[in-house]
């Protein structure tokens, strides 16, 4: 029991590798892995809106994956490799191309979905390389994300307009301007 006569929580130690750094702490069992990554390692970039599951702005990569980082344990994550929106960046703190299209074509307002797009978007793109640019096939892969500001139009414009521009460097690229 604890001093103010609750039980104490279980506490177990953890070791993952978020965003390429190796973090290992002591978190109690009922830690959501959310919160772990908000409180204990201060990465407040991932947001947490409805805590059940729902909006999507928690979103992170998990062993490549998409997740809701609301819907897990910090526990059950101990081993794992994730990243999360501060890993998009470059080292540098140049802006990852689905950031820089966020920014030149509206793709927010108060911001507060953005880093469970931005994650959600660059999961699809790891298993859709070379999508088709049209609205339905935008839509339905930000489909599992909600914003309250936009409307939409603005992050389906930022993603097809990212998709253009990666499409014509590659092309570029492939036509002998490799470096
Ligand atoms: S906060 Fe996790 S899905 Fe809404
Ligand atoms: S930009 Fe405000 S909730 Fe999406």
């Amino acid at each position: 029991m604890s001093e103010s006569g609750l039980p104490q929580q279980e506490r177990r130690q953890v070791r993952l590798r978020v965003n390429n750094v190796l973090q290992e702490a002591q978190v109690e069992t009922r830690c959501l892995l959310s919160d772990f990554l908000r409180h204990t390692l201060h990465l407040t970039g991932t947001h947490v809106g409805c805590e059940h599951g729902v909006c999507g702005a928690c979103t992170i990569i998990f062993n490549g994956a998409p997740v809701r980082s609301c819907l897990m344990f910090a526990v059950q994550a101990n081993g794992g490799e994730i990243l999360t929106v501060e890993g998009l960046a470059g080292a540098d703190g140049a802006l990852h191309p689905l950031q820089q299209a966020f920014h030149n074509y509206h793709g927010l307002q108060c911001g507060f979905c953005t880093p469970g797009f931005l994650m959600a978007i660059y999961a699809f793109l790891q298993d859709n390389p070379d999508p088709d640019l049209s609205d339905e096939t935008i839509r339905e892969a930000i489909s599992g994300n909600l914003c309250r500001c936009t409307g939409y139009q603005g992050i389906v414009e930022a993603v097809r307009h990212m998709l253009r521009e990666t499409h014509t460097v590659t092309q570029g690229r492939a036509g002998g301007e490799r470096e």
